[in-house]
């Protein structure tokens, strides 16, 4: 199979490198299952003072990114290949959640551009952008941190990414239900013991009550998920 490609541009790549190395996700990488570059704007700037980033036009604080090093580094990157995706990482896009994740994890190709400062020239956006996407509802420095989560959540379900095939089915959200409670070893700490059904062996009765323990978790932390 094809190997799932993450292209990041980005001003600081030095701030991705090591989320991007380690686990995981770096395991997905020596498989050959999935290959992440990072490129840097500041390669694609133009004029002796390699500038990336001016004012805004209308005053208000904060540098822009510039239209002409994204775009010599998007065009760069589009004579190579086609994109299912541009993303761009911004606090007024769309809430990232497991179903996007979901949906990203079956594209091929994906490119994400980060912005930093106050962000970058619409034009960018209306030109090239497919996705706009946000990890929450707070301002970041930059969407550095908002790449590595997006590509972290991505990865981690490409088919063989993780050991146990089971183990991302089972995670919170992936039913629109909030992960039971989980144990291991020993049975018994500081005097608290293991639930005895998870002893019990009995898969039907695991099965029931960690459901139980997921609507119940689900109904009082997140109801809106249950809607
Ligand atoms: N950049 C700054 N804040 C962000 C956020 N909340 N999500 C994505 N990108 C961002």
């Amino acid at each position: 199979m094809e190997a799932l490609r993450i292209d990041i541009i980005t001003v600081l790549p030095e701030l991705l490198r090591s989320p991007l190395e380690h686990s995981i996700i770096q395991r997905a990488r020596d498989k050959g299952l999935v290959q992440i570059e990072l490129l840097n704007l500041r390669d694609f700037a133009l004029g002796r003072y390699k500038s990336v980033d001016d004012y805004p036009y209308g005053g208000g604080g904060g540098m822009i990114l510039r239209c002409e090093p994204l775009s010599a580094c998007i065009e760069h990157l589009l004579a190579e290949r086609n994109y299912d995706a541009i993303i761009y990482t911004t606090p007024d896009g769309k809430t990232f959640d497991q179903r996007t994740a979901n949906t990203l994890s079956t594209f091929r190709n994906i490119m994400i551009i980060c912005g930093h400062y106050k962000g970058i020239d619409q034009r960018i956006r209306d030109k090239y952008v497919t996705h706009e996407i946000s990890i929450g509802d707070y301002v970041l420095s930059g969407g550095e941190l908002a790449a590595c989560i997006l590509t972290d959540a991505i990865v981690r379900l490409v088919p063989g990414a993780i050991g146990d095939e089971m183990s991302a089915l089972t995670d919170s959200f992936q039913d629109d239900l909030l992960a039971p409670p989980i144990y291991t070893r020993p049975e018994e700490w500081n005097g608290m013991r293991v639930p005895d059904v998870l002893l019990s062996g009995n898969d039907k009765r695991i099965k029931d009550w960690q459901l139980e323990q997921s609507l119940e978790k689900t109904k009082t932390r997140r109801p809106d998920l249950l809607a």
